[in-house]
């Protein structure tokens, strides 16, 4: 049986740091990306209990690279997102990790559900590309910080080393 045990009461820096190593035993010795994918979204999910956690791959369409949606977790959402489109797609195209406090003050923010209030995008990167978004929104404003950003870049290393 595969249990994610993450006590309560922890801070979320600290509820990071019992997660991510419980997630990189889960997917080590699994080689498809799809399900370690999956994994890591539904142990976010369970864990910090955010609105929707998913990742975004980099796919071609008709000779033209676009987001597509991967594996997620929360309401259903956006399909494609093209470059320089929405927090996920001006991710991809700077290559940063992008902390939005306020997803109404972001010119061009892809709105998915209305109940979206804050979000975090952590490019995932491969040789110098970015290969795959990660995606975290939340229904409170401000909710995302470094913390975020440090831990969930260690699990956008994680997946880049299983593309
Ligand atoms: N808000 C994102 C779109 C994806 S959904 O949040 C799941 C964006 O602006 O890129």
């Amino acid at each position: 049986m595969e249990i994610i045990n993450v006590k309560d009461g922890l801070s979320r820096k600290e509820k990071y740091e019992s997660l991510i190593p419980q997630l990189e035993a889960l997917v080590t010795g699994e080689k498809d990306l799809i399900a370690n994918v999956a994994n890591i979204v539904a142990g976010l999910k369970e864990v910090f209990h955010f609105f929707w956690v998913g990742v975004y791959f980099v796919k071609e369409n008709n000779g033209r690279e676009e987001l597509v949606l991967g594996p997620f977790q929360g309401p259903i959402a956006c399909v494609r997102i093209s470059k320089g489109k929405g927090v996920c797609g001006v991710s991809w195209e700077s290559k940063e990790a992008i902390i939005v406090e306020d997803v109404e003050k972001f010119p061009g923010h892809i709105a998915c559900s209305p109940l979206s209030k804050s979000e975090i995008v952590i490019p995932v990167v491969k040789n110098e590309t970015v290969v795959a978004v990660i995606d975290v929104d939340s229904t409170r404003p401000g909710d995302f910080n470094e913390t975020d950003k440090i831990y969930l870049s260690h699990l956008a290393k994680l997946i880049s080393q299983m593309i």
